[in-house]
């Protein structure tokens, strides 16, 4: 199938316009921010909902309501939902030059998936997700839904994934199935309820573990199987060729393998690339070694690729050169954004991680949120600014 993807690619490369069998946003390039935190909380970054939910004692979702009880966690996450992005958020974002949205998702937001004996999360998201997109929708943002917390947890001791689970439990066929099952009704749901109606690409699994040898049932499975069930729903939907989605998987970057190694037809396959440059081997950590990596960069491989997640967050994050309170921080900030873009705009496009964070360490953080980075003069009030800027002119 190399053929053909590759004549796939050159199509997009020419033309804006949807390509003839699938299609992506008629833009020129991907724009966008994380709504993280909305449907999978993670406490690093929002202590203050976390403490008002009621669960600062826990490290999860998963232990936070099983503490608290079904009825009163219900009541205190259906109020985070409708508070924690509002319209007015999405107006915002929409107002900045950003055209897409990725929300991640747990995968109890189907909630006959859940075990009700042995597993506990919140009840009632849906009806948050099905207004936020149509909120996205009415504001002509696109989006991608992300399956962010897989049944069984992708990853261990990690509350993004919903739970802290000591063993990363997802690379099972039971568990498959679930995630399966989940993905046919996001597919349906996407083409029969009109507040859907932008949603262009579905995200299999977040970030997977980056051992490859651990995860080769991913790779040989999951990844085809999951693909091929999102496209006998479509079928059976009736849904037009020139109207079904993206099956997003993360790119081989991510390290944990080839993600294309077991797929037989590709004309649908589409890439997520996470790129946080503070953790990135031989990125040292000084400002003009950032520069340098970003401005030089390559994330391309898997195409097309979006890097769906990334921040201006450096390794030593209050060191002298990197503190957000040394006097010429808001101007190097703003280089460094700039020249993310300008590299992962060699690709389809960005996606910021993540549109709002509460206090972190008691301070605003612009580095992981941004609206904050917006109103600390950092990034641009017009997305585009970033890639055509000369901040990598001498890289
Ligand atoms: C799609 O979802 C609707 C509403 O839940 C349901 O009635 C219908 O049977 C589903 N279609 C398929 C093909 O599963």
């Amino acid at each position: 199938m190399k053929t053909s993807i590759l004549q796939y690619a050159a199509l997009l490369a020419v033309t804006s316009l949807p390509a003839s069998r699938a299609w992506l946003p008629p833009v020129d390039k991907i724009r966008g921010v994380n709504l993280g935190g909305l449907f999978v909380i993670e406490p690093w970054m929002q202590a203050t909902s976390w403490s008002t939910i009621g669960c600062s004692a826990y490290k999860s979702e998963f232990d936070c309501v099983m503490n608290l009880g079904q009825e009163a966690a219900n009541t205190a996450f259906q109020k985070h939902w409708d508070t924690f992005i509002t319209q007015d958020d999405i107006t915002q974002i929409a107002g900045l030059g950003l055209n897409t949205i990725r929300i991640p998702l747990g995968y109890w937001i189907k909630e006959d998936l859940v075990y009700s004996d042995s597993e506990h999360f919140p009840q009632g998201g849906f009806t948050y997700l099905e207004r936020v997109c149509g909120w996205a929708k009415d504001a002509g943002l696109y989006i991608i839904l992300d399956l962010h917390g897989a049944p069984g947890a992708q990853q261990a001791d990690q509350p993004f994934t919903g739970q802290y689970a000591s063993t990363p439990g997802f690379y099972v066929d039971y568990q498959y199935e679930r995630a399966y099952k989940w993905l046919e009704w996001m597919t349906n749901v996407t083409h029969t309820n009109s507040n859907f109606d932008t949603v262009y690409a579905i995200e299999v699994v977040n970030e997977p573990l980056q051992t490859a040898s651990s995860v080769t049932t991913m790779i040989d499975t999951y990844y085809p199987i999951a693909m091929s069930r999102i496209n006998s729903m479509e079928e059976e939907l009736g849904v037009a060729t020139s109207k079904k989605l993206h099956v997003q998987m993360m790119n081989q970057k991510w390290g944990s393998g080839d993600p294309t190694k077991a797929l037989t037809d590709e004309t649908y396959a589409y890439y997520d690339d996470h790129h946080y440059v503070k953790w990135t081997p031989g990125a040292t950590a000084t400002r003009d070694a950032y520069m340098q990596h970003s401005c030089t960069n390559d994330r391309g491989g898997n195409t097309p690729v979006v890097v769906g997640e990334w921040s201006l967050s450096p390794a030593d994050e209050d060191g002298s050169e990197f503190s957000i309170d040394a006097s010429d921080a808001v101007s190097w900030y703003s280089k460094w954004w700039a020249a993310q873009t300008i590299s992962y705009e060699k690709q389809a496009g960005w996606i910021f991680w993540s549109w709002k964070v509460e206090k972190i360490g008691g301070r605003i953080d612009w580095r992981w949120g941004y609206q904050q980075a917006v109103a600390a003069g950092v990034i641009p009030s017009d997305a585009s600014e970033g890639a055509k800027s000369t901040v990598c002119d001498g890289y």
